[in-house]
């Protein structure tokens, strides 16, 4: 049985990819898209949902929700994903808007969940999902998993300290920490496993259909990344999805995990306590390491699912 899920997503390249990725893959059942601001405004990443969805040709509502976190001030990432959160490729414009506003969605779908609960999927700020748990707390025993791309044990990428997910809303993801139900972590540690480089581009081009151009043409828009020498860049987003897509990519670890809500330079910092080193109980499964080209060959058969 495919697994049922709700992403919520900021639109954003890899966020595209990642879609690609859920909607092409029998293993999940994808009830919805909520959408916040991230990458770029909601003003953006809203219709870019949109536009992602539609090229699939699914019938997914796509719903807005915040457009700043919790606490503090929103914050783009231009620089990677630029000024409209695609790299400059341009889609038609998708299906509207489901009506209403993403908390509200995600709660009722809770409410109406299967016995086995509903897996909640974040991409972006933690903010829509932890207003939809934070407002309705007896929901919580129908979240089957929460799996979120968010974090470092090692050093971030918005700053030294901080992962940007986790940045954006350091208040919403201790939320989603302290929640009680199984989380699990996509760091920043194991998406620099999974990276793109120019001649993965190239394969994934092998093939047919609209979707796979698209994606083909996002992820050759996405600047190579200083860190690995401007020949590769990790494609964060879409690990999120394969680690429920294809588990037996991956190797994981049961971890305490605190998010820093300080507002000094460690704000937003995910504290991992790998060795266990605190003897506190594990709230987290952290994925450690990911087969990378096995993730790629997902990733191809994905696309090569959809239109
Ligand atoms: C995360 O931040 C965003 O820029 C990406 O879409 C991904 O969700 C990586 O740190
Ligand atoms: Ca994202």
């Amino acid at each position: 049985m495919p697994i049922p899920v709700i992403i919520d997503c900021d639109p954003g390249t890899d966020d595209a990819l990642a879609l690609f990725l859920a909607l092409g893959s029998p293993e999940l059942d994808v009830r919805m898209v909520t959408v916040a601001g991230g990458n770029v405004g909601l003003a953006q990443t809203l219709p870019n949902a949109r536009a992602i969805v539609g090229v699939t040709g699914k019938k997914v509502p796509v719903i807005a929700g915040a457009d700043r976190p919790l606490l503090g001030a929103f914050r783009s990432e231009t620089a990677v994903h630029g000024t409209d959160g695609l790299g400059g490729v341009r889609l038609p414009e998708g299906p509207p808007a489901a009506p209403g506003i993403a908390a509200d969605a995600i709660r009722a779908a809770l409410r109406e969940a299967p016995p086995e609960g509903l897996t909640l999927i974040g991409l972006g700020p933690a903010t829509n999902l932890a207003l939809a748990l934070a407002t309705e707390p007896a929901l919580v025993e129908k979240v089957a998993r929460i799996v979120l791309m968010t974090g470092a044990w090692g050093e971030g990428n918005f700053s030294a300290s901080a992962e940007f997910n986790a940045m954006s809303d350091p208040e919403g993801l201790a939320v989603l920490l302290a929640c009680g139900r199984p989380v699990t972590l996509v760091t920043l540690d194991l998406t620099a496993q999974a990276l793109v480089t120019a001649e993965i581009i190239e394969k994934l081009r092998q093939g047919e259909g609209e979707c796979r151009k698209v994606a083909c043409d996002i992820l050759a828009g996405i600047p190579m990344s200083r860190r690995f020498g401007n020949k590769a860049y990790p494609l964060h987003d879409p690990c999120a999805i394969a680690w429920l897509v294809a588990p037996e990519l991956f190797t994981n670890r049961d971890c305490h995990v605190v998010v820093e809500c300080g507002v000094g330079p460690g704000r937003g910092r995910t504290h991992v306590d790998r060795w266990d080193r605190l003897k506190q109980p594990a709230n987290a499964t952290v994925a450690e390491t990911i087969d990378a080209a096995r993730f790629f060959e997902v990733l191809d058969k994905a696309l090569g699912r959809l239109e």
